[in-house]
């Protein structure tokens, strides 16, 4: 079996791993950096329960060959906020309670992220149509919207606090 050694970023610490050539992100990212966030779902790419972001863009992460991020940036819900400092869509998911098993919340959080990171200001429409592909069996989708409408008025606040990127 072939393998190779990648060099990429895993929230702000730069990761040197050999990988082989068969190896998705998901798996090197839970099975050997130990980051539990990204979820395994269905691993075809279909329920959004592994999304990170690479580069700042949500991705499937299953259907990523750990091969093919090398240099890229790599965020893991990990990589978004700490327990001192939640980031505003972890603090929104929070005040509106959107989790029932909470087995898509890492993939939700992250989806909406990078959402607001491009669009601080969407509407219930976007937000339905952006987190469609992320798939909740418990059925919490009303609170997850009104999650990521909340963590949309938060964005904006701290915006407006500091409108540093
Ligand atoms: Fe990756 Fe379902 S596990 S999209």
């Amino acid at each position: 079996m072939s393998s190779q050694v990648v060099t990429f970023s895993v929230n702000r610490l730069a990761r040197t791993l050999t990988v082989s050539a068969q190896a998705s992100l998901l798996g090197v990212l839970r099975n050997d950096l130990e980051l539990n966030s990204p979820k395994y779902g269905c691993g075809l790419g279909e329920c959004g329960a592994c999304t990170v972001l690479v580069d700042g863009v949500a991705a499937r992460a299953c259907v990523i060959p750990a091969a093919g991020v090398a240099g890229r940036e790599i965020t893991t819900l990990e990589g978004l906020g700490s327990l001192a400092a939640l980031h505003p869509v972890q603090q929104a998911f929070i005040e509106e309670q959107a989790a029932q098993c909470g087995y898509c919340l890492s993939g939700m959080i992250m989806m909406t992220s990078a959402l607001l990171a491009r669009k601080p200001d969407p509407t219930e429409d976007e937000i339905r149509r952006e987190l469609s592909g992320n798939l909740c069996r418990c059925g919490t989708h009303l609170e997850i919207v009104n999650a990521v409408l909340r963590a949309a008025e938060l964005t904006r606040q701290a915006l407006a606090k500091d409108p540093r990127p």
